[in-house]
């Protein structure tokens, strides 16, 4: 698929077929996480892929709005060092946002439908995966096969009105 088309196909995918991802293709994604760029280079986040299926119901229970993680084919929690007090959470927050998006577009460019996911219940997540102390799970990313359609470039997104939301030269 070519660039243009993964970013405008790329939508919120939350109901899956069975099929599985094969490994190359989730490395793929992964690569592309790691791959990210990130400010002074930190690299804040490791990743965590889940595949088995009584796991992802156990991480799905971590916020309400996770349901669609039991459903899904892989999940990939993103595990990044806790910010310290007073330090810059901006600034992970936004490396975090970055490796996401990353995953998001080279799965979509595979055909592979993504979801992002909130954590809320930080001690769930880390008894279901294990991380250590110093670390939370910032996010989670669920994968798998669009039960609904195929990706294809979306003509009218839910978005603000572009006319709106650009300002050229001043506000
Ligand atoms: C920071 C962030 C957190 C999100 N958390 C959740 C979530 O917990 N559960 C969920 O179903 N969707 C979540 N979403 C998905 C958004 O609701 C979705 O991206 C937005 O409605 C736009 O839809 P689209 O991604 O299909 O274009 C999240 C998205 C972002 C960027």
């Amino acid at each position: 698929m070519e660039t243009w088309d993964a970013i405008r196909s790329r939508r919120n995918v939350r109901t899956y077929t069975d099929a599985p991802i094969s490994g190359q293709h989730l490395n793929r994604i992964l690569e592309a996480g790691w791959r990210s760029p990130s400010g002074m280079n930190l690299q804040p986040w490791d990743f965590v892929v889940c595949t088995d299926r009584e796991q992802l119901a156990d991480l799905a229970r971590v916020w309400q709005g996770a349901g669609h993680v039991a459903r899904s084919a892989a999940t990939i929690a993103v595990v990044s060092p806790r910010p310290e007090a007073g330090g810059s959470e901006g600034m992970l927050q936004y490396d975090l946002g970055q490796a996401t998006m990353n995953m998001m577009l080279a799965a979509t460019d595979l055909g592979i439908g993504t979801a992002h996911a909130a954590v809320r219940d930080q001690a769930l997540a880390q008894e279901v995966l294990g991380f250590p102390d110093d670390r939370f799970c910032a996010w989670m990313i669920a994968l798998g096969d669009p039960a609904d359609r195929p990706l294809t470039p979306i003509v009218h997104p839910n978005r603000r009105p572009f006319d709106t939301v650009v300002h050229h030269g001043t506000w």
